[in-house]
């Protein structure tokens, strides 16, 4: 879930995909024949930048599962192989798809311990950003953390609380929480702030602005608090929030949320560059690069 809202399927998705089919949970077979040279090439020199700008930013879950992947044979990684180590450590598994599934099925195949990667890599002209999730974001981003065991159950839990709050009509809520921790969460160490979100991860820039930049908040983990802040797809963010470790971020989201979202119904949604008077600040934002006219 890379935060759809209505939706309609990029060109490049269209293209990367032209001729192949998938089964109707969205899977389809990995086609490895397809990846030119230029895509291995890309895909080392993609893995080659965050692998040297990491080791000091990423958290060490997330380093260590890289190694323990092994995902570093210069071309791009073959789900079969990953599959191995991956359901040897945590039980999960990857799976390839087109491209962004509908939530249900997304959060099916999560309850399930298999984690949708979509299988193409953008093109050299977009190293630096692409809208949509690719191979690299999928797999380099989010994978590595799936060999921590604490982490691997929190996302199993999530897919099983979505297909709930699908059903209860409260998904953007609990979308929220996956923006702000699976995707873009920080985390607190002894040695300083980590990163552990896949959409930080997979970004040269963000991974320098998130934890450097004087100009977004940075703000304790709380769960109603992320549920109740909108986020933006479209600049880095305006707030990061920060758990201390994985076993506080599993911890607060065992409880059963439907009490949860009937009380946060009633209260008013905060901008994604808001601070609120509940926060524990760890650094106030000083908004530098934000334009006045920007609904944050
Ligand atoms: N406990 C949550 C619920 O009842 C499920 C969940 C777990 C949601 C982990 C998100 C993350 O909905
Ligand atoms: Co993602």
């Amino acid at each position: 879930m890379d935060t759809h809202q209505p939706y309609t399927v990029p060109d490049i998705t269209i293209r990367k995909n032209e001729g192949l089919q998938h089964a109707a949970d969205y899977t389809m077979p990995q086609p490895l024949e397809r990846y030119t040279n230029d895509d291995h090439a890309v895909w080392k020199l993609l893995y080659e930048r965050q692998a040297a700008l990491l080791p000091g930013r990423a958290c060490d879950e997330f380093l260590q599962g890289m190694v323990g992947l092994g995902m570093d044979l210069g071309r791009v990684p073959s789900f079969e192989q990953l599959n191995h180590c991956l359901m040897s450590a945590t039980g999960w598994q990857v799976v390839a798809v087109h491209g962004l599934i509908p939530d249900e099925i997304f959060f099916e195949h999560l309850a399930h311990r298999r984690f949708p990667v979509t299988w193409w890599l953008r093109e050299r002209h977009q190293i630096d950003y692409l809208q949509e999730p690719d191979i690299f974001h999928d797999l380099f981003g989010h994978v590595p953390l799936l060999m921590n065991p604490v982490f691997a159950d929190y996302l199993q839990a999530y897919g099983a609380g979505g297909m709930k709050a699908k059903r209860l009509g409260v998904l953007p809520m609990l979308a929220r929480l996956y923006w702000y921790t699976v995707e873009f969460g920080l985390l607190q160490t002894e040695q300083g702030l980590r990163i552990y979100g896949a959409g930080i991860l997979s970004s040269k820039s963000e991974s320098i602005y998130s934890l450097e930049s004087a100009s977004p908040n940075r703000v304790g983990f709380d769960l109603e608090r992320i549920m109740r802040t909108r986020y933006r797809i479209d600049t880095f963010q305006k707030t990061y929030f920060v758990i201390n470790n994985f076993q506080q971020l599993f911890n607060a989201t065992t409880p059963d949320f439907t009490p949860i979202y009937q009380s946060l119904m009633g209260l008013p949604v905060l901008g994604a560059g808001d601070l609120a008077p509940m926060d524990q600040v760890i650094q106030c934002g000083n908004r530098e690069g934000w334009s006045d006219t920007e609904d944050v």
